[in-house]
């Protein structure tokens, strides 16, 4: 669970310090972005030791990629934005769409839930105007956790005291099994490369990292769905929680596929399945003195994908198509041959796109024809837009816009 930290002015600042330590305790990573303001009350290297991770001031500054656009980039890492101490004027900011640092940016690039936890003087507090904002937001769907009384800073008591770092922990615990919102969905998911051998120490396969098949089965298992991940050989290690069945070749992967896809009720088939096996495995090892030149004849394999299309019934299909030319047109006949709801198009000429990469360049087209054209994102930011999409489609099939 990646946290943002938002930390604007107000002597509560020094509790924020408290407040990561727990977060970090808890398991989070946890980014922190800063207001000039909130750098007056305590220092960015306290936060960036305890974080171990750098902050953020600056809307102009690099991320870490060397980007000059962190407003979107920390808003994508994020899973959630916790704002703490967060004064009247962050609040006022957010209400009415203000953006002019990078922390108000962010926030309106952030799509998750926001956990606001002010800090004020209490007749600030009750100022109708800011009760005003307060309830707009929490109209919207942001968080707030109540502030308590107590002495504050301004010498007076009552209330305006920020929430302690506990209490703000145990909210976001509970937000977090509250947003469950796959849960009671079992997803089937195939990654990685299969091998299909030539003989004993030899195999036919293709650059596929499996990354993209692993960033998919951890946001889905994050999300509170059941994950099955049918994985071809990898460098990656398995999750824990996910029942990962590893599979060598093509033929073993149908296999275990068929093995769950009855029960499923999402199946996304990421891996780069070899499209054809070698018409006979040679025994032992080859030996080179006995031939000058050896005939690979090369069958076809069953194509998954499209057998699970033949098969389908409640379940929604996802493919991937890797594509080095007319990546639309091939894609949609794709998601047409193979009876797809959606197919994630990526080109593979790219050097940041497609087998191996962190990162992809992908175009989702839906059934419809719907086409929608994704910037370069992480792997795992491709695969948290892939579940947001399957869970509006959840949402509609519910509504029975979708039979
Ligand atoms: N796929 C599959 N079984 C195969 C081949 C492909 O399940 N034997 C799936 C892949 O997991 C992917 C989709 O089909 O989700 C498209 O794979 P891709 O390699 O892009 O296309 P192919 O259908 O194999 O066609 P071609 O290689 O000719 O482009």
């Amino acid at each position: 669970m990646n946290i943002l930290l938002g930390i604007t002015g107000g002597i509560a600042a020094y509790k924020s310090a408290e407040l990561i330590r727990l977060m970090k305790k808890e398991g989070f990573q946890v980014k922190v972005v800063m207001t000039a303001n909130a750098t007056r009350f305590i220092t960015p290297l306290t936060m960036e030791v305890l974080s171990e991770n750098k902050v953020y001031i600056d809307l102009f500054s690099e991320d870490e990629r060397g980007y000059r656009i962190s407003h979107i980039s920390l808003a994508r890492w994020a899973d959630m934005v916790v704002i703490a101490p967060a004064t009247a004027n962050i609040v006022s900011k957010l209400a009415h769409g203000v953006a002019d640092d990078l922390l108000s940016t962010t926030l309106l690039a952030f799509q998750g839930s926001v956990i606001l936890a002010p800090a004020m003087n209490k007749v600030m507090y009750n100022n109708p105007i800011f009760r005003d904002n307060i309830h707009y937001l929490m109209k919207k769907g942001y968080h707030f956790i109540e502030t308590g009384k107590g002495s504050l800073a301004c010498g007076e008591y009552g209330e305006g005291r920020m929430a302690e770092p506990p209490q703000i922990v145990g909210f976001v615990k509970e937000l977090i099994s509250k947003s469950n919102d796959l849960k009671g969905k079992k997803i089937l998911i195939t990654a990685g490369a299969t091998r299909e051998p030539i003989d004993q120490v030899r195999f036919i396969s293709n650059y596929s990292s499996g990354k993209m098949g692993f960033a998919l089965a951890e946001v889905a298992q994050k999300r509170g769905a059941e994950v099955i991940l049918i994985s071809g050989p990898t460098f990656l290690e398995d999750i824990e929680g996910i029942n990962t069945v590893r599979v060598e070749t093509a033929a073993k992967m149908r296999e275990q596929v068929f093995t769950y896809f009855k029960e499923a009720d999402v199946f996304i088939s990421a891996a780069a399945v070899s499209d054809f096996r070698p018409a006979r495995q040679f025994e032992g090892k080859i030996k080179k003195e006995e031939q000058n030149t050896i005939h690979l004849e090369l069958k076809k394999n069953v194509d998954i994908l499209k057998e699970a299309g033949e098969k389908k019934d409640k379940q929604i299909l996802i493919g991937f198509a890797a594509e080095v030319k007319s990546l639309k047109e091939n894609a949609l006949s794709k998601l047409e041959s193979k009876n797809l709801d959606y197919i994630i198009a990526n080109d593979i000429t790219r050097e940041d796109s497609g087998f191996g990469t962190d990162t992809n360049k992908v175009i989702i087209i839906e059934r419809n024809g719907n086409t929608i054209d994704l910037p370069l994102m992480s792997k795992y930011e491709v695969a948290k837009y892939i579940f947001d999409l399957i869970k509006s489609h959840f949402e509609r099939q519910s509504k029975g816009r979708i039979v």
